[in-house]
């Protein structure tokens, strides 16, 4: 068995390792009745904090209304949809799913239907959580590392690596690969390396040679999304993708990815008549819908107040960190793109 410390019957990540998280209030978890800064929230998905007014009453709300799950289409995602063309506006259709990875397999397989090409390009450094096509990393040589087992090699020979934010090796492997090419899947800001200079000309050599190359851009907005004071990083460096895929802070608190497809890719999927399979059991459910949407439209209507408080805490926690970093000579780096931070040591 894989299991460490203790033997229990539950084998995801982390659970051989930390005692268990028993609640969460505001900004703070709680352990074994100890209380400590939480500086994930869910691995970003808690911008509100743990057990909001927002939260709270949209729970409440759940029990009062008599909201249930139903499997069917619900009018709690249809005003989801709703919102979500008002805020992420340049797309005309959007894809409920239950999870980001889910969002993201099933954007790949939107890419394979209409270019019928079998490379995906992705850059080093990215992450793009776990469906089998995008479960890898690159080496030093930007070749791919399968990061599980059970990986098919198909996938391993599909899935081709350029430097994140090196637009001169980036070209020489684009131009190499560029007639086989699905999609070019890329997380705008990386989670792994927060950092923002160079990254709007990269990303504006992605937009023109895909453009150019008749290649699919995927931007994969899971992290910054809505993050990004209260829009996402396609409008910050003002490039607009095919197809973009959202998630965490989205659901306020419940499993959630998004697809969002522009119109072009739309009309191509019913040019095509592409059956494309989208369904799920979650997919599109009445609960992450309203508790989603109820979020969204707060962070949305208050976002000056709230990103103004979030981005000057972040600066105040990477400052002053940096300072202890340095004056105590420890051998790490911090790194971080407004309240995206990352934590790097180096040795
Ligand atoms: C950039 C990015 N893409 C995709 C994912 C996968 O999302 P999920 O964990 O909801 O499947 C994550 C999750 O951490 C992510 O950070």
């Amino acid at each position: 068995m894989f299991l460490k410390k203790n033997n229990l019957p539950i084998l995801n990540e982390g659970y051989d390792q930390y005692p268990p998280i028993d609640f969460g209030l505001g900004s703070k978890i709680y352990i074994k009745k100890k209380k400590y800064i939480d500086l994930s929230f869910c691995s970003g998905v808690m911008l509100l904090g743990h057990q909001s007014n927002i939260f709270r009453n949209a729970v409440k709300n759940i029990v009062k209304k008599k909201i249930s799950i139903f499997g069917s289409p619900n009018t709690y995602a249809i005003k989801f949809s709703k919102t979500l063309k008002k805020i992420i506006p340049n797309y005309s259709k959007y894809i409920f799913t239950s999870s980001g990875s889910e969002a993201i397999y099933k954007s790949i397989r939107i890419c394979k239907a209409l270019t019928k090409k079998n490379i995906i390009i992705a850059c080093s450094g990215s992450w793009h959580g776990s469906s089998d096509k995008l479960l890898f990393g690159a080496n030093k040589n930007l070749n791919p590392i399968s990061l599980s087992a059970g990986i098919s090699k198909y996938d391993k020979n599909n899935i081709k690596f350029i430097p994140y934010n090196n637009i001169f090796k980036s070209k020489q492997i684009l131009e190499k690969f560029k007639n086989k090419i699905k999609c070019i899947i890329v997380e705008p800001i990386q989670g792994g390396l927060p950092v923002e200079k160079g990254v709007k000309k990269f990303l504006k050599f992605l937009e023109s040679f895909s453009k150019k190359n008749n290649i699919i851009l995927l931007f994969d907005e899971m992290i910054t999304g809505l993050r990004i004071d209260g829009f996402s990083a396609q409008k910050y460096f003002n490039i607009k993708p095919d197809i973009s895929v959202f998630g965490k802070c989205f659901g306020g608190g419940m499993p959630i990815g998004i697809i969002a497809i522009n119109n072009n890719i739309y009309k191509k999927i019913q040019k095509n008549n592409s059956k494309i399979f989208f369904g799920g059991t979650f997919s599109a459910n009445s609960m992450s819908s309203y508790i989603g949407r109820l979020t969204t439209e707060y962070i949305a209507n208050n976002r000056k107040k709230i990103f103004k408080l979030i981005n000057s805490k972040s600066n105040f926690f990477v400052n002053n960190l940096s300072k202890f970093i340095k004056e105590n000579k420890i051998n790490c780096g911090v790194y971080n793109f407004k309240s995206i931070i990352r934590i790097i040591f180096s040795k």
